[in-house]
């Protein structure tokens, strides 16, 4: 058994090589003892749950005096009876009072997982050794039942957990704040890390030392944003990617969300994360039940490396679409940074042939096909293709391209509404908007009501007939705008607060549908390049797009900063034109291919206008691609060399595939200094007994002795070579030889 239940009130939860222990406490509360690496079951934990009486504040009940709520390690807090933390939930109870007191009253365990409604979720299909604790907690005078729910997915180190609220009084309640998980570690020597950026600049590392007080990273916008992500984690200082311990915490959900560190007096951290109380509210009538997202939580003694590769691993297998996570996804082309609006039928055809002759396997059509289209101001919401484009309708494209034995992808907003629009003429209602108050535009587009239940109908016969009629393969679902006048016409007064929520499962219900009416279609989701590259929306589109900052340079820090929480084949990487259409910047095709080979390859250029050597490149590349896909796609990723830190001018990746026997390293550097010092690259993730071939070479090398002596990079090359230069990459390629 994995999860033990000791004297009925020790529970310890146990993964390979993870501990996470907490204890119901004599006076009904449950208290924290222990998060981190691996410890023995023959322990009575006494010693953790030990308490010191603080005179200066206050306790449980006067029969208690040192069981004090300021100083228990709480599982799941609340405010209001002395625990002056940030809590992690809070009701409105009928008499308008904000005290909740919750006991607990049982636990059960049992084997598996089960997906949530209505909500993303983790799953256990393929008997992986999951096993759930729920733990019902109850507030006697109000009868409100809370639980808590605890799954160990052992051989990732992975913790999930979630909790629901059921309101069994005799009047609604109102729920101020439910977030999914909390952890209140006793000390706060750790560098919270969170990744942080703007459109084009998306998730790069910030780290910095917690301080007493409040800190943390939110979004406000009902999407992750580009400015925050849920994903953080918290290292000691000297971890870094190849040693030492480490937390990592993310959310299954793609709206609003607070990830919070609270450092109190005593030195200890609160970590708490979930749904963004503020904008957060929900009305719970008797009878019913309010479940929050899910929070995953990892744990690693190993460094970073270890658990960016244990987190994805879990995601592979248990969150994302299995039908896609196991498949190896297509190399495509997308037509937007070739032809912007400004496209016909033929030149979508060319595009589409030139890419087929150079092996390109999927073409993407993407905005600009629909209603009458031809900048960003008009017939979002039209769903019919643009005659005037297209006089013959999507078909003879996607049959061109079908016929060249390639996949089709096509590009859609569902979310999103233009006044400049037959459906805007048909129901203006379905606008998000606050009746007698003007409606904020972004990139000249309004929001439709995901909340409404008719938008949602509208949305998913429209898409799931082009779908069915022009058989598409791919769908890229973008969101260029976030959400303001944050009101739902469907709601009642009370449920205002409920909008933001109701909003992001109006989404999910949407990709629910999509997703089960066309099993085969792959979704890659998208807001303006990355901004909304959360768990959430992978479970239903299991790769995003990272960027649409396409530049390599900027892409090496945004896809490093993005490796930390996501795995390689959720990110979309493309090679597009030069100079760089948001930095201006020139780099070889060569660089460009080398860093976008980390994620899921494709090009987003005119390909139709390319000279022959930069088509001869691409043939080349593509065949590569081809040739290492699984372990690109598939391998366990390393950060070999951080873009972050030192001088900000070198990175090095690394994939290596399951058995070892091919690794593929990469180095990248910024800008060329002359007269170079002596350089060694050193690989990870060997079997140091194999032996190894670099780059087809003849001499041999020992697992061990690339990763540990290294491999000698030359920096002055030979006469006629050409010489290493400002935005530089290498690759090696490491291959086991008997
Ligand atoms: C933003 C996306 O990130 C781009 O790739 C492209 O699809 C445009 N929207 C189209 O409007």
């Amino acid at each position: 058994m994995s999860i033990t239940i000791k004297d009925h009130n020790v529970f310890h939860l146990q993964t390979d090589h993870c501990s996470y222990l907490f204890t119901a406490l004599p006076t009904g509360q449950l208290a924290q003892l222990y998060y981190g690496a691996k410890v023995n079951q023959n322990n009575t934990f006494q010693n953790l749950a030990t308490r010191e009486w603080h005179d200066s504040t206050t306790s449980v009940d006067f029969d208690h005096p040192d069981y004090q709520k300021e100083l228990i390690k709480a599982e799941y807090s609340d405010f209001g009876t002395g625990d002056f933390r940030e809590p992690a939930f809070q009701i409105t109870n009928p008499d308008g009072s904000r005290i909740t007191n919750l006991n607990f009253v049982n636990a059960k365990v049992v084997d598996g997982k089960s997906r949530l409604a209505h909500l993303p979720s983790t799953f256990d299909e393929n008997a992986d050794d999951a096993q759930t604790l729920s733990i019902t907690m109850e507030d006697k005078p109000t009868s409100l039942k809370v639980e808590l729910f605890y799954t160990i997915f052992p051989h990732q180190d992975v913790i999930v957990r979630s909790a629901r609220f059921t309101n069994n009084g005799d009047d609604a309640i109102d729920i101020n704040r439910a977030l999914s998980a909390q952890i209140d570690l006793p000390d706060h020597d750790y560098d919270l890390i969170t990744f942080a950026g703007s459109w084009a600049r998306e998730r790069h590392l910030v780290r910095r030392h917690l301080f007493p007080g409040l800190q943390g990273v939110e979004s406000l916008r009902t999407a992750s944003s580009h400015q925050e992500n849920p994903f953080f984690m918290l290292a000691r200082p000297h971890t870094d990617n190849d040693q030492g311990a480490v937390y990592g915490f993310n959310l299954v959900y793609s709206g609003n969300f607070s990830d919070i560190v609270d450092v109190d007096q005593f030195g200890t951290a609160r970590v708490l994360t979930g749904i963004n109380p503020q904008e957060f509210g929900w009305h719970l009538k008797t009878g019913s039940s309010f479940q929050t997202p899910e929070a995953i939580m990892s744990f690693t003694t190993n460094g970073m490396n270890q658990l960016s590769q244990q987190m994805s691993a879990f995601y592979q297998q248990h969150l994302v679409n299995q039908r896609f996570s196991r498949e190896l996804r297509p190399i495509l082309i997308n037509n937007w940074e070739a032809t912007y609006f400004d496209f016909d039928q033929e030149k979508l055809m060319k595009i589409a042939h030139n890419a087929h002759e150079v092996g390109i396997e999927m073409f993407v059509l993407d905005d600009g096909w629909f209603g009458h289209r031809d900048d960003d101001t008009s017939s979002l919401g039209d769903w019919f293709v643009n005659e005037k484009k297209l006089p013959n309708g999507l078909q003879p494209v996607v049959d061109h391209v079908h016929g060249l034995k390639m996949k089709f992808g096509l590009w859609f907003e569902p979310e999103m509404i233009n006044k400049d629009s037959q459906l805007y003429q048909d129901h203006p209602e379905w606008m998000i908007h606050v009746p007698g108050r003007p409606a904020t535009p972004g990139r000249n587009q309004y929001v439709l009501d995901m909340t409404d239940p008719d938008v949602r109908d509208y949305l998913f016969t429209k898409i799931n007939q082009i779908i069915k009629e022009t058989g598409l393969d791919y769908i890229k679902w973008d969101m260029n705008r976030n959400i303001t006048e944050m009101y739902g016409a469907q709601l009642t007064k009370q449920q205002q607060l409920e909008f933001s929520h109701r909003y992001i499962l109006g989404v999910y219900d949407l990709y629910d549908r999509l997703t089960t009416a066309n099993p085969h279609v792959l979704f890659e989701s998208c807001a303006s390049g990355g901004g909304r590259f959360d768990l959430g929306m992978m479970y239903y589109a299991p790769q995003a797009w990272t960027s649409d900052d396409t530049d390599a340079v900027e892409r090496i820090f945004i896809q490093d900063g993005t490796s930390y929480g996501y795995s390689p084949n959720m990110m979309g990487a493309h090679v597009s034109a030069v100079p760089n259409g948001q930095v201006g910047r020139l780099t070889s095709i060569d660089t460009r291919a080398k860093v976008a080979f980390f994620g899921d390859f494709g090009y987003e250029l005119d390909i139709t206008k390319l000279p022959a050597d930069e088509l001869a490149a691409m043939k080349k590349q593509i065949a590569f691609y081809k040739k290492y896909r699984p372990v690109f796609q598939q391998g366990k990723f390393y950060r070999l060399v951080d873009p972050f830190s030192g001088d900000h001018n070198v990175a090095a990746w690394e994939v290596v595939n399951n058995d070892q026997s091919l690794a593929i390293a990469s180095r990248y550097q910024i800008l060329n200094h002359p007269n170079p010092s002596y350089l060694r690259l050193y690989f990870r993730g060997l079997d140091p007994k194999k032996a190894y071939t670099v780059n087809g070479g003849s001499e041999r090398f020992s697992g061990d002795l690339l990763m540990n002596a290294g491999y000698f990079v030359p920096r002055i090359l030979p006469a006629g070579k050409e010489a290493p230069a400002d935005f530089h990459a290498d690759l090696f390629v490491a291959k086991a030889v008997k």
